[in-house]
C-alpha cells in the first residue's frame, strides 16, 4: 500500500543512495559551471523552438518551461503539427483520465513513424548518412544514407507482408545492433507491425516468455552475433525459444556472419530473400494513439512487463526531447551506444536522431574492446560531436587510467550524456575534465522505459547555476514533477525528499502493459492518486534542482540495466533443494548495484553445497541470462522476518552493503539469532 512504499523513501530503507552521490556530499560542492558555446536562458528564434515566436512572453528557457504547464495543449499541439508529418490532422490535443490510466494524444490524427523518420528526409538529405555502423570488429565502420535506409526498409517491409505479417501483429526482434535492425524495427512501423525487441543477451527462455505474452508469430534474428570478438550462436537460441512458443510461425534469419546455421521449415534466410523484394514499400497508415511498439521491462513483482508506446505522442516526445536535451544539430553525429534492446536504443539511437533527419551511429561491440580505449579511438575516428552511455562504463574506463582517453583526439565532442543510474561525482568529474577536457557539458538525463523519452536534465534556465554534477537537475518542458510522502501528501519546498511523481499527462508516457491494463493503473497511477508514479525516490535541492536517490521498490538497477528481484527469487525457488530465497541489491564500485541471493535450503537435501551454488547460476543463466547472475549467494538456514512473518529485506540489504552497525532494533524479530548467523556467514564470504 501507499504509506508501506512511501514509507521506505522517506527513512531511506528503499531508496538506495549511491554512496558517493548522498545529499550531504552534494550540499558541500557549491561550484558549477555554465553551459558551453554560448548557451544562454534566452531563446534563440531561428534554432531553439521556432514554434512560440509569436508569443511575447516567451523569451528565456525558463518562460517556456512556465508555458508548458499552463497550457500544455497548445505547447504540444504547436510542436505536434510543425515537427512531424502528419497524414491527417489531429483534433484533441490530450484526452487522460488518471482514475482509469488511460491517456490519449492528438486523436484523430494520422501519421506513419517510418515516413518520419526516413521518407520526408529523402529529397533534402536522401544522400546524408543515416546510420554509422560500428562494427565490433574494430576500424570496419559502415555508413549507410538515408536512401540506403530507406531501399532496406521496404525490401524488409515487403517481406514481413509478404510473409503474412499484418498490422497490428507484433515481431519479435532479437538481433544484434546492425542497420538490419533498425531497419527491421521502421519496416515493422511501416506496415503497422508492432515491433518487440528483446535484448540479445537474454537467454532462449526469456525470449520464449516475452513470444508468448506477446503472442507473436514473427521472430527476427540473426545467424550468429560478435562481440568483443566473441561469436554468440544467436540462431540456437532462437531455436530453443521457438520449441517453446507455439505461437510462431516464421523465422526470418539475417547473416550477420558467413557462417551456416541449420535452417528448419519456419525459417527464412533474411538476407537471401531481401533480394527478390522491391525497395518500395507501401506504407500503412496509423492512427495517432496506434501502438508502435512493445518493450519489455523488470517490475518489483510478478514477470516482465510489455510496456507499450504509442505512435505519435512517443514520436513527438523523442523527437522533441532529442533535440533539446542534446542541444543537437542536423549534421552533427550523434553517439549513443544503448543497445537497441533497451529504451534508450529505441528513443536516442532510432527515433528521436532519424526523426530529426539526425546522423546516428549503431555501436556493436563492448567498451573494452579491443581494449578500454574503444569508445575514444571511435570518437576520433568517425569525429562524434555527441556521446551518450550508462555511468557504469565510465566508471569501468576510468580505473584503466586516463592514457587511453588522452591518446585519441576528442576536440569533436561537445555534448556529453549519460542515462540509466545516478552519475556519482567520481565518474562525473572524469566525464568533465577527462574526456571532455572541460569543454563539454555533461547531460545527466533521468527517464524510464515507461516514460519514453528524457523527464529531467540539464536544460538552459536563468535561475541559478547551469549544470551541477550528481544530479540531472531540471524537467524537460511540459513535465510537471511533485514530491510526495508516505500519507501521500505533497512535499512542497526546497532540500526536501519524497517519492517522484509527474503531475500531468506528456506525450511519450506509456499507455498501458500488454494485456495488462489492471496492472498498470495499480503499478503507475494507484500509489498516489492523480498522478504518475514513477518507483524512484528524488531529493529537491535549492533552486528546484532535482536529485535521484534511487529506485524505493524492489527493482535492481546493475549497470544500467533494470531487474526484477523477484524475477531472480522465482528461478532460484524453483530448484528442488530450494525452500526459499530473498534476492537484495547492495552497492557495487562498478556495477552501481550488485546482486545478493540469501538462499535457505530445504532439509534433507542432498546434493552438496558448492554444486547447488553452480546449479543455481546455471538456472539464471538459463532462464533469464548472464546479466541476472548474483555476485554473492548465501547459504542460511533461515530469514531474518518480523513476528508477523514478514521477510526483513532491509537488515538483508545491509549485511550485504556491510552495515552492521545500521540494522536497528532486531529483537523484535522472530528468531534475531539468524542476523548473527547471516552477519558471521557474510563475513566468511568476503
Ligand atoms: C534509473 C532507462 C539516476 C531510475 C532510460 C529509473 C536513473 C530507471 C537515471 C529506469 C539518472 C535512469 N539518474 N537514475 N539519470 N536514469 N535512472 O526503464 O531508477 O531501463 O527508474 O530506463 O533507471 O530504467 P529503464
Amino acid at each position: 500500500g501507499l504509506s508501506r512504499v512511501l514509507g521506505n523513501c522517506l527513512h531511506h530503507e528503499n531508496a538506495r543512495i549511491h554512496r558517493s552521490i548522498n545529499a550531504s556530499s552534494l550540499l558541500n560542492r557549491t561550484w558549477s559551471y555554465r553551459f558551453h558555446k554560448g548557451r544562454s536562458n534566452n531563446i534563440s528564434t531561428s534554432t531553439d523552438y521556432p514554434e512560440f515566436r509569436d508569443l511575447p512572453h516567451i523569451k528565456t528557457h525558463n518562460d517556456l518551461y512556465k508555458f508548458s504547464i499552463e497550457d500544455p495543449e497548445l505547447f504540444w499541439s504547436r510542436l505536434a503539427r510543425s515537427r512531424l508529418t502528419w497524414s491527417k490532422d489531429f483534433s484533441t490535443a490530450c484526452k487522460s483520465d488518471f482514475s482509469k490510466g488511460k491517456f490519449g494524444w492528438f486523436e484523430g490524427g494520422v501519421l506513419n513513424a517510418s515516413v518520419n523518420c526516413i521518407d520526408r528526409h529523402l529529397e533534402k538529405r536522401g544522400d546524408e548518412i543515416a546510420l554509422i555502423w560500428e562494427r565490433d570488429e574494430p576500424g570496419t565502420h559502415r555508413f549507410y544514407t538515408y536512401k540506403k535506409l530507406s531501399e532496406m526498409v521496404g525490401k524488409i517491409g515487403n517481406l514481413l507482408t509478404n510473409s503474412g505479417v499484418k498490422a497490428g501483429d507484433r515481431v519479435a526482434i532479437y538481433l544484434p545492433k546492425s542497420p538490419t535492425a533498425i531497419a527491421t524495427m521502421l519496416a515493422c512501423a511501416r506496415i503497422g507491425a508492432i515491433h518487440s525487441v528483446v535484448f540479445a543477451g537474454f537467454s532462449a527462455d526469456a525470449l520464449a516468455g516475452r513470444i508468448n505474452d506477446a503472442q507473436a508469430e514473427t521472430v527476427v534474428t540473426a545467424n550468429q552475433t560478435i562481440r568483443g570478438g566473441k561469436l554468440i550462436e544467436l540462431k540456437k537460441m532462437v531455436d530453443a525459444a521457438v520449441s517453446k512458443s507455439p505461437c510462431v510461425k516464421r523465422v526470418l534469419v539475417y547473416y550477420r556472419t558467413e557462417a551456416k546455421v541449420p535452417m528448419g521449415k519456419l525459417d527464412i534466410d533474411m538476407t537471401k530473400a531481401m533480394v527478390q523484394e522491391s525497395p518500395n514499400c507501401p506504407v500503412v497508415e496509423r492512427n495517432s494513439e496506434d501502438t508502435l511498439f512493445m518493450l519489455y521491462t523488470s517490475g518489483s513483482t510478478g514477470s516482465p512487463k510489455g510496456i507499450t508506446h504509442s505512435t505519435a505522442g512517443y514520436l513527438l516526445y523523442t523527437n522533441v526531447t532529442f533535440k533539446h536535451a542534446f542541444d543537437y544539430n542536423v549534421g552533427e553525429k550523434f553517439g549513443c551506444v544503448a543497445d537497441i534492446g533497451w529504451i534508450t536504443g529505441h528513443s536516442y539511437v532510432l527515433y528521436g536522431p532519424l526523426s530529426n533527419g539526425g546522423t546516428t551511429l549503431l555501436f556493436e561491440s563492448t567498451p573494452l574492446y579491443p581494449d578500454p580505449g574503444r569508445y575514444w579511438e571511435m570518437v576520433e575516428r568517425l569525429k562524434l560531436n555527441h556521446i551518450y552511455l550508462a555511468p557504469t562504463s565510465l566508471r569501468m574506463l576510468l580505473k584503466s587510467g586516463d592514457e587511453y582517453v588522452k591518446k585519441y583526439d576528442r576536440s569533436s565532442l561537445r555534448k556529453l550524456g549519460c542515462v540509466g543510474e545516478p552519475l556519482n561525482h567520481e565518474a562525473w568529474e572524469w566525464y568533465y575534465n577527462v574526456v571532455g577536457e572541460r569543454r563539454c557539458d555533461i547531460i545527466d538525463t533521468w527517464w524510464q522505459t515507461e516514460t519514453g523519452g528524457i523527464c529531467i536534465s540539464p536544460r538552459p534556465s536563468e535561475i541559478g547555476a547551469d549544470i551541477q554534477p550528481g544530479m540531472p537537475m531540471r524537467p524537460m518542458p511540459g513535465i510537471d514533477l511533485a514530491l510526495f510522502d508516505s500519507q501521500g501528501k505533497e512535499v512542497k519546498g526546497e532540500d526536501v525528499e519524497g517519492a517522484l511523481c509527474i503531475r500531468r499527462p506528456w506525450p511519450g508516457m506509456a499507455r498501458t502493459i500488454y494485456r495488462d491494463h489492471d496492472r498498470f493503473l495499480k503499478t503507475y497511477f494507484q500509489t498516489v492518486p492523480d498522478v504518475y508514479y514513477t518507483g524512484d525516490g528524488a531529493h529537491r535541492h535549492k533552486e528546484g534542482h532535482y536529485q535521484i536517490t534511487g529506485r524505493m521498490d524492489d527493482v535492481l538497477n546493475v549497470s544500467g540495466h533494470r531487474l526484477g528481484t523477484a524475477e531472480i527469487e522465482d528461478v532460484m525457488d524453483d530448484h528442488p533443494d530450494v525452500a526459499e530465497t530473498a534476492v537484495v541489491g547492495f552497492p557495487h564500485d562498478i556495477k552501481g548495484e550488485g546482486i545478493y541471493a540469501y538462499v535457505v535450503l530445504k532439509d534433507g537435501r542432498k546434493t552438496k553445497k558448492n554444486e547447488l551454488d553452480q546449479q543455481l547460476r546455471n538456472a539464471i543463466k538459463k532462464k533469464i541470462g548472464g546479466l541476472a547472475l548474483p555476485e554473492v549467494i548465501l547459504f542460511t538456514p533461515g530469514l531474518p522476518r518480523t513476528r508477523s512473518g514478514k521477510i526483513m529485506r532491509r537488515i538483508l540489504r545491509k549485511v550485504a552493503s556491510n552495515k552492521f552497525d545500521e540494522l536497528g532494533d532486531t529483537s523484535t524479530l522472530s528468531e534475531p539469532e539468524i542476523v548473527d548467523f547471516i552477519i558471521n556467514k557474510h563475513k566468511e564470504l568476503l
